[in-house]
């Protein structure tokens, strides 16, 4: 038994004294950060404990080893409380993070429907020939009227209520508007297929574009879109028309559909026609199987907008011999055939630029 002299009694004091504050210190540490300074200044190289190291150099050789041993207690039970005291922070950090609570699912974004409407139908004509092509939107008049037989003035132009943008005018091409149809493409594609023997027919177009017209109310939107198809090639003909509307109506619509074609006047065609597709509720019969009458079309049939066989002036205009070629073009409304497919009525088309998604996630 080692005997211990006055001074090792006070330095016992001493020690716990700053053990004891220590330990109240840890005890009501409230974070990690707080418990590592709590340990620099009791533990570190300069800390509280090693401090009193440096008063014992004068102590006799037996009270220098006891005290250290003190010493060496205290930093033990410190060191175990800092951990103990961090373990429960690990704790709650623990019991707060529940692995089987579900997650917040981050919101899927999907494709506006009337994009998906354009991927599906350009895929349909793709299937069977045709080339997706995309001409200017900001266009001069020259492609969007004049060369589709409408001369300055014509009054078959009143039709398409057309936005002139304030630019000065171009020698040849006169104006510029928003398109107010995709019939432009008809032209800019045959001036693109050119002539034999560098190019020529035959032409099997898509074109897919937005439209614009000074128009505004619940069934149409001042931006639309519409779908512009042109075949030309040696002896092509309306049945050759027909076949490419029927194919697409059963391709979009389902196999019961069925399209007819009904007399019209547009200047860039002759013959011209209207475009009408069954009914997909009533399968152009106007009555339900309940014997009722359909109250989505009414006729049995929805217009869905023009087509004809290529005016020999608008083959001269794209430079193709009406002589040598003939053709075909429709052009519908993707909006509108889109909406047919889901066989319902949306309150006001509008909606469909509003970003409102209410709407748009339904689809
Ligand atoms: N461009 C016409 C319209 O906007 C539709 C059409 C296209 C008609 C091609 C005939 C041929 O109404």
């Amino acid at each position: 038994m080692v005997k211990l002299g006055g001074y090792i009694n006070y330095m016992r004091e001493e020690i716990n004294n700053i053990k004891n504050g220590a330990i109240a210190q840890i005890m009501s540490a409230k974070d990690v950060a707080e418990l590592d300074s709590i340990k620099t200044a009791y533990l570190g190289r300069k800390g509280k404990l090693n401090l009193i190291i440096k008063k014992l150099k004068d102590l006799p050789e037996d009270e220098k080893k006891q005290t250290g041993i003190l010493i060496n207690e205290a930093k033990d039970t410190l060191i175990e409380q800092i951990i103990n005291k961090k373990n429960t922070f690990r704790e709650s950090v623990r019991k707060w993070y529940d692995p089987t609570v579900p997650g917040i699912e981050p919101a899927l974004g999907n494709q506006h429907l009337i994009t998906q409407a354009i991927d599906e139908i350009s895929a349909i004509f793709t299937q069977i020939g045709f080339v997706r092509v995309r001409y200017p939107e900001a266009e001069w008049d020259w492609f969007a009227f004049e060369s589709l037989n409408m001369p300055p003035d014509h009054p078959a132009r009143d039709e398409w209520e057309t936005f002139f943008i304030e630019t000065p005018s171009h020698p040849k091409y006169g104006k510029m508007v928003l398109t107010p149809h995709t019939s432009n493409g008809q032209i800019r594609e045959m001036q693109r297929v050119g002539n034999p023997p560098a190019g020529g027919p035959p032409i099997r177009m898509i074109n897919i574009a937005k439209c614009y017209r000074r128009q505004s109310d619940l069934t149409h939107s001042q931006m639309f879109h519409q779908f512009e198809g042109l075949v030309v090639d040696k002896d092509i003909n309306i049945t050759h028309l027909k076949g490419t509307i029927d194919y697409f109506a059963k391709k979009y619509y389902g196999e019961k559909a069925v399209s007819r074609i009904r007399p019209f006047h547009f200047q860039f065609t002759e013959p011209s026609f209207e475009v009408d597709f069954s009914c997909i509720h009533c399968h152009g019969r106007a009555r339900l199987s309940n014997g009722q009458r359909c109250k989505f079309c009414k006729s049995g049939w929805h217009e869905v907008g023009g087509a004809g066989m290529v005016h020999p002036n608008v083959l001269r205009a794209g430079g193709i011999n009406p002589n040598k070629y003939t053709g075909f073009a429709f052009g519908w409304g993707v909006e509108r055939v889109r909406l047919l497919k889901s066989g319902t009525t949306i309150n006001d088309v509008r909606n469909l630029y509003s970003s409102d998604l209410r709407l748009l996630t339904q689809y």
